[in-house]
């Protein structure tokens, strides 16, 4: 039997709402913690846990058919992939922050200086529109630490309570995107999947319009 192959986040924020909204479908699965490979009991879905930032990778080599991924990632890493559904949780910005004591008046303060991100494809689209030019560090994590080091001037990550922002003596100043979590599809996805696609996202609007 065909089934859809779909790739949620194997640990982090989006996981548990993830599980969550499937499971709101009637679809029930493990919760990857395990295993890294799961099928659903009751549709015909095979599940994948994988790294946030292989999935758009996966969608265009039409490995996996649909993931949940935040449109942050896409619009960084996705050229190409499509969503047509939103999902409505996992909402954050994509920001440019500076430490506290910085007087920001534009986003001219960033020509010339140092901007550490793990979304550099995002920040350079930006500052290019804004015709601004700056250094850009590629960081994979714990991006808000690098203006305390001396690593950079600011930063660009995502903000979801700004908690790590705070804790950091940063604050933001310019929010480049908002973002939440989007059902994304491959551009390979066959014909068959297709229609197993069709029957999800039916379920999918009926679990969104319950939630409103
Ligand atoms: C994410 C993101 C920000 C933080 C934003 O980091 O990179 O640092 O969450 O959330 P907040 O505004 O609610 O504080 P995460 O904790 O996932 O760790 P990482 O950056 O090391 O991957
Ligand atoms: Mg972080």
């Amino acid at each position: 039997m065909t089934k859809i192959r779909i790739a949620i986040q194997k640990s982090g924020r989006l996981n548990e709402d993830s599980i969550e909204i499937l499971k709101n479908c009637g679809i029930s699965i493990d919760n990857g913690k395990d295993q890294l490979k799961a099928s659903a009991r009751n549709f015909p879905m095979e599940v994948f846990y994988l790294r946030n930032g292989d999935i758009p990778q996966y969608l265009k080599d039409g490995v996996v058919d649909i993931a949940i991924i935040g449109e942050n990632v896409l619009i960084e890493k996705g050229e190409g992939i499509g969503f047509d559904v939103r999902l409505g949780f996992s909402k954050c910005k994509v920001s440019l922050a500076v430490p506290k004591e910085v007087k920001y008046s534009s986003i001219n303060y960033f020509e010339g200086k140092r901007i550490a991100t793990s979304y550099p494809n995002t920040v350079k689209g930006y500052l290019k529109e804004k015709g601004i030019s700056a250094d850009i560090h590629i960081i994979n994590g714990s991006v808000e630490i690098a203006p305390n080091i001396g690593l950079a001037d600011g930063i660009c990550d995502i903000v979801s309570s700004g908690s790590t922002l705070f804790k950091n003596g940063l604050k933001e100043v310019e929010v480049m995107l908002k973002s939440e979590a989007v059902l994304a599809v491959s551009p390979k996805i066959s014909e068959e999947r297709k229609k197993i696609l069709t029957k999800l996202q039916f379920r999918i609007e009926a679990v969104l319009t319950a939630r409103q």
